[in-house]
């Protein structure tokens, strides 16, 4: 297993999400275990962009529960109609906020973050069977780059997912 990621500093996020993937997908490859994968998602993005909160959320019964992550600790339990999480879950839609104060429900697991960008993760089987949460301290860091780059990440995670011991 490949023991560091490699990626241009300083480069613009486009290219960095294209470096990462197929490195996130060799690593994911290797590895059949859905913790540790899923841990080894949020450290590498927490790694390449320094992002304030990078983490999971996964189905659990009816609600959304933390799942491995990377910042400061966090909610743990989401309610399907509840917060960006929750609406990206119900939606099955990339959910971009570029104010966080100003998203409905929005929960705040911590006043420094400022704005988010949460993807859900499909199982293959027409089910959402968690979320990627990224959480941003700068006003409108999320664009359409960061969904186009993390889709190419989910990819590799839904794999991983599918075919999880
Ligand atoms: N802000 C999220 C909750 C999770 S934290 O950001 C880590 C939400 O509104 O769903």
């Amino acid at each position: 297993m490949a023991e560091s990621i490699q990626f241009t500093t300083g480069a613009d996020r486009a290219r960095i999400y294209a470096e990462l993937a197929p490195q996130v997908e060799a690593l994911l490859a290797g590895e059949t275990d859905l913790v540790a994968n899923l841990a080894n998602v949020a450290a590498v993005l927490k790694e390449a962009f320094g992002f304030f909160w990078v983490g999971f959320y996964m189905k659990k019964g009816d609600e959304l529960v933390l799942g491995p992550f990377q910042g400061p600790l966090a909610c743990t339990r989401i309610a399907f109609d509840s917060g960006v999480c929750g609406h990206a879950y119900s939606t099955r839609e990339t959910v971009i906020v570029p104010n966080v104060d100003e998203f409905p429900g929005h929960i705040a697991c911590s006043s420094a973050s400022k704005s988010e960008i949460v993807i859900p993760l499909f199982d293959g089987n027409g089910g959402v069977f968690g979320v990627l949460d990224l959480d941003s301290d700068k006003l409108d860091d999320f664009s359409d780059i960061d969904a186009e780059g993390l889709s190419l990440i989910v990819r590799s995670v839904e794999t991983a997912y599918a075919k999880r011991s």
